[in-house]
């Protein structure tokens, strides 16, 4: 069966594939050690497989400088479909005087791990500071996006790649699924609606309550908490597992959730990264998204609502998924429930609300956040795990 047509069209129409299997891939291997090579971080190992396993679809490759542009200024790519974030390879000027257009090169991890192959169609220099305007909305190297941005290389080089090792998911293997693979899967479940969870950290009551919610309406939930690079204070994607695993077997009904990880980088692009999230999932299958209060925020960079507000700059029919927006949610003593600000009369002080830093820090502390605002469960795993750490 063609499990395609059976569920939502990815972006662009067709899903992806650039990874090299069986001969071809055994010829690239051979190939691969006489080409001209790259080392490349994390990161671009992580959209490197985001783009060959169709996560990234319709982009075959890093984008080229036409592409750069037009995401840039008009959060779609050239051809005019919606995309919100620059895909794209950043080298140094010295390895850039190595490489021509035409050539293929090897990519390499800073292990000495063989990655892929990208084939050079284009090598552009880059405005550091436009970009970080436009995709950030800031020039302050504070933000971790930003940050990142400023400090690797001046020139972007452009092509399709293909992928030749998948990288480790090492310890989460088995929560590692293509998009190919969940839309298998959402059809052998029957589910034809799913909602897409994208998540940073812990699940804690309000996150649940926004899942639960979209739930009432929709078939099945896809919790898909991203575990790729995270800035540090971030809690790490270990700890997080576990305590997905222990919250969905308490408090979820497991014939409507999965769980598989997000293997992507983490940009904290705020609203520009709500809409990239929002066209990843429906890739994976997805046709609804949650969208709550400053989705892939940090700081104080971005609106609460901002990451809501700018899907009505786009075709509702282009983005294709169906982005389900949360007021700030939470837990109101008075309510004595879950509730939002569009359905709580009370006042702030009835209302359990934790920023992320002071529950980083109580956790941190090992004081236990109240099952107000996490489930005791998930907060055991949650200390037990950074104690382990040397972070508690
Ligand atoms: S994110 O960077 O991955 O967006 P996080 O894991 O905190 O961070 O959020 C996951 C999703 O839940 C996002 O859509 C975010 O907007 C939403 N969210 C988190 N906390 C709340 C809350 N208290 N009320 C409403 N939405 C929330």
């Amino acid at each position: 069966m063609d499990v395609q047509k059976t569920i939502i069209e990815p972006h662009g129409g067709k899903l992806i594939n650039r990874e090299l299997t069986g001969i071809d891939r055994k010829e690239y291997l051979e190939k691969c050690k006489s080409l001209s090579s790259l080392n490349i971080s994390r990161w671009i190992i992580s959209d490197m497989e985001m783009i060959s396993n169709g996560g990234f679809s319709p982009l075959i490759g890093f984008i080229g400088e036409k592409d750069y542009q037009s995401v840039l200024k008009y959060m779609h790519l050239a051809n005019g479909l919606p995309w919100t974030l620059p895909v794209t390879l950043p080298v140094t000027k010295a390895d850039a005087k190595s490489i021509n257009v035409g050539d293929e090169v090897a990519l390499y991890s800073f292990e000495g791990e063989l990655s892929g192959v990208i084939q050079v169609e284009e090598m552009f220099e880059y405005d550091k500071q436009e970009e970080a305007r436009l995709v950030y909305k800031t020039i302050d190297s504070n933000h971790p996006g930003v940050k990142k941005l400023f400090e690797q290389g001046d020139i972007y080089i452009a092509g399709p790649i293909f992928l030749v090792n998948r990288p480790s998911h090492k310890p989460f293997e088995e929560f590692y699924m293509s998009p190919n693979e969940t839309r298998k899967m959402f059809t052998d479940l029957g589910w034809s609606t799913v909602v897409g969870f994208q998540t940073r950290n812990p699940v804690h009551r309000a996150h649940e309550f926004l899942q639960k919610t979209a739930l009432e309406t929709v078939d099945g939930l896809l919790l898909n908490p991203l575990v790729g690079e995270t800035k540090k204070d971030d809690i790490p994607a270990d700890i997080r597992m576990e305590s997905y695993q222990i919250l969905l077997k308490y408090y979820y009904p497991l014939d409507r959730v999965r769980l598989a990880i997000y293997t992507a980088a983490m940009r904290y692009a705020g609203p520009r990264e709500a809409v990239f999230h929002a066209l990843v999932r429906k890739n994976y299958g997805c046709t609804h998204f949650i969208v709550g209060r400053d989705h892939a925020g940090v700081g104080n960079y971005y609106g609460t609502y901002d990451a809501q507000e700018i899907f009505s700059q786009f075709d509702p029919m282009k983005i294709g998924i169906k982005p389900l927006f949360f007021e700030h949610s939470f837990y109101c003593g008075k309510c004595m429930n879950m509730a939002s600000l569009k359905t709580c009369p009370h006042s702030a002080d009835d209302r359990f609300i934790l920023s992320g830093t002071k529950v980083r820090e109580m956790l941190h502390e090992g004081i236990t956040p109240p099952p107000e605002f996490t489930r005791p469960e998930v907060a055991e795993v949650l200390i037990k795990g950074m104690k382990q750490k040397g972070e508690g």
